[in-house]
């Protein structure tokens, strides 16, 4: 069984965040999907507009996830691969050669964000009316 591995907040989830995870998913076998904690967040200077119980709820009810993990620190991906014995650790373009050490305990891909849709657009949007 291939394991795929993959990060982010995945705040006011959108089409962007489906297609992400859709892809991760079709890369192998089992989807775990690590979401940033509010605690995180805070370090990242990331505001969210929704908790983490809440967004990590919403992306545990996604058909191609299998299982939702805290992300708490930059630092535990290494021990996530190895403690969950991932094959395939998947992140989205706007991190491009951003993980490339972690080859060295597994696969590494990098997918085509979507265009034109993100979570700090959608709250400028609904913010400006347009
Ligand atoms: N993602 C994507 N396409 C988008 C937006 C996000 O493929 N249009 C991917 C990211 O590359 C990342 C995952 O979805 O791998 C989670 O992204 P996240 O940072 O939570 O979403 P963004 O919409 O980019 O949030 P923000 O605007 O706050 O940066």
């Amino acid at each position: 069984m291939k394991k795929v591995i993959t990060y982010g907040t995945f705040d006011l989830f959108h089409y962007g965040h489906l297609r992400l995870l859709e892809r991760a998913k079709s890369l192998g076998d089992y989807l775990i999907v690590a979401v940033s904690t509010d605690e995180f967040n805070e370090i990242k200077n990331k505001k969210c507009t929704y908790p983490f119980e809440e967004r990590a709820e919403i992306v545990k009810a996604i058909k191609y996830v299998d299982e939702v993990i805290p992300e708490h620190n930059w630092e535990q991906k290494v021990n996530d691969i190895r403690s969950h014995k991932v094959d395939l650790f998947v992140m989205g373009s706007d991190w491009e050669g951003k993980f490339d050490e972690l080859k060295e305990f597994c696969e590494v891909v990098y997918l085509e964000r979507t265009p034109e849709i993100s979570s700090s657009g959608i709250k400028t949007k609904i913010k400006h009316g347009k």
